[in-house]
């Protein structure tokens, strides 16, 4: 049976009482109708957790909300495991979500059972505040959910496969932040689906897109000439220029030894000037990594290096509410990588700063796969396993979405406190997930496989109970959406 760890103390609400007229409010549960299967009987082995048993008929589903009676007493029940037996009975392992009784004891009571009524879920699940509501429960449409901003102080993962609306979800869930939060965000978008962050769509409403055009909202494209996407050269560390230069330290001795040893030289001098400095200094070593920059063509990378405009790292340390990285604006996987390091690298070198951020990197797997095969990927990998072990307490969190958790970094995914799951019908990464997140029912876990359009298992500290949502709808434009099949 699954720990019900946050599901609340027990008898800390003081309407806990379930109130009798409001549970004649019957959603949900559609396929259970628990009148025609009595009997059910309850116990708790230990006053929290409670295992109710009946025919296989009356089945509930993992995830549900039950109101479990007697004649006098009344207990919410969420749903956390459930197996069904041979002899056509099930047993379904529960928490108790709230109740001023007495917790049932160990011996079984003999009990009703149908859906809890909304005024007993909601206060579970939903916030006060509107601007944190990210949809309503799948089977429960009458419920808002609501995340629990405090706890977006650990690194989440963000999984399902190709098209199951993870980046939509994703900017979804972004709003909320902007629009409920102080919390800056940092968006890595390799497919330029976040540059219209700042742009509302036309049938938004008019309160919820006025809260997020009042927002710092800065989008950073190669194209702009407005707000270019760029970092700097010369900002770069020794260990960073030698990966941007496909440096090995240990195949390549001698070239990154000699790096090592000009980079006090190279100080100050950005990528335009570097071919003359290094032909200036005229030794062997210097000629050496001029023709490495002349054959990687890293000086025809002009939309990549800041000289004379505003590097990223500059924006991104005035903490804008947002930070759109239009990744994607890159031809070269290359540059993006470039871009993804001098970031990555400037919030670490400054993490003794304290200033929160959530780094958001859509689509992962282009900048933490398990094996990257060029040094700057290593790199940049390394500098994400590191902030995901060593981050959170400087105030640098990960949301890391990619479609599935084989295609990130083991010691990455490891790392993540909150998950975000949605349709992902491969049984093996399904295996992978529950392995990983072991504070998750597996039940749920399962049911992504069936999971429709934007439907997501939203599970860990930064929701109150792990829930299946249907997402809400965005407030702004997606930015590249899918291609259209030509018709005749
Ligand atoms: N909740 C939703 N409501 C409406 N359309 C959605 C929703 N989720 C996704 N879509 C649409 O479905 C398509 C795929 O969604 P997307 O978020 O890009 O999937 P993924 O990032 O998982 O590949 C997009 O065209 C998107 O607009
Ligand atoms: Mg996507």
């Amino acid at each position: 049976m699954t720990a019900a760890g946050s599901t609340g103390t027990p008898g800390k609400r003081p309407g806990g009482v379930l109130n009798p007229a409001s549970s004649s409010h019957h959603v949900g549960m559609t396929d259970t109708d628990t009148t025609a299967a009595p009997p059910f009987t309850l116990e708790s082995p230990d006053g929290r957790s409670v295992v109710l048993r009946g025919e296989r008929s009356g089945t509930p589903r993992v995830g549900d909300f039950l109101e479990v009676a007697t004649d006098q007493v009344r207990w919410v029940v969420f749903v956390d495991d459930v197996t069904t037996n041979p002899n056509g009975t099930f047993a379904a392992a529960g928490s108790l979500t709230h109740f001023k009784h007495e917790a049932p004891g160990p011996a079984a009571l003999s009990v009703t059972v149908r859906p809890a009524a909304t005024d007993d879920i909601a206060p579970l699940l939903t916030n006060d505040d509107e601007r944190l509501h990210v949809g309503v429960l799948a089977r429960r449409p009458d419920i808002q959910v609501s995340i629990v901003p405090k706890r977006l102080n650990r690194h989440t993962f963000w999984c399902g496969q190709s098209g199951s609306g993870k980046t939509y979800a994703l900017g979804v869930t972004l709003e909320r932040i902007l629009s409920g939060t102080g919390l800056p965000v940092v968006i890595f978008d390799p497919n330029s689906d976040f540059v219209s962050l700042n742009t509302s769509r036309d049938d938004a409403d008019p309160d919820e897109s006025g809260l997020l055009q009042g927002r710092d909202i800065t989008i950073l494209r190669p194209d702009d000439p407005d707000s270019p996407l760029r970092v700097r050269f010369t900002d770069f560390s020794a260990r960073a220029k030698a990966a941007v230069l496909r440096l090995d330290p240990v195949i390549d001795r001698a070239e990154y030894n000699a790096l090592l040893h000009l980079t006090p030289e190279l100080d100050g001098i950005d990528a335009d000037e570097i071919v003359k400095h290094l032909q200036d200094l005229g030794s062997p070593e210097a000629a050496a990594l001029l023709q490495r920059i002349e054959n990687l063509g890293l000086l025809d990378w002009t939309r990549t290096w800041a000289q004379s405009s505003v590097s990223a790292t500059e924006v991104i340390a005035q903490r804008p509410a947002a930070t759109v990285l239009d990744l994607g604006g890159y031809e070269r996987h290359e540059e993006q990588l470039t871009v993804a390091l001098g970031v990555l690298d400037d919030l670490w070198a400054r993490r003794t700063e304290r200033r929160p951020v959530l780094l958001v990197l859509d689509e992962a797997h282009n900048l933490c796969p398990p094996d990257p095969d060029t040094p700057l990927g290593v790199a940049v990998r390394d500098r994400l396993i590191q902030i995901a072990a060593e981050g959170r307490k400087f105030g640098l969190w990960l949301l890391i979405s990619t479609q599935r958790p084989s295609k990130v970094h083991p010691g990455i995914v490891s790392q993540c406190d909150n998950l975000t799951l949605m349709r992902m019908n491969s049984r093996a990464d399904l295996d992978v997930l529950a392995q990983t997140f072991g504070f998750v029912p597996e039940g749920l876990l399962r049911q992504a496989a069936r999971f429709g359009m934007g439907e997501a298992l939203l599970a860990g500290g930064f929701v109150a109970l792990p829930s299946v949502v249907k997402v809400r709808a965005r407030v702004t434009a997606e930015g590249g959406t899918d291609v259209p099949v030509p018709l005749l």
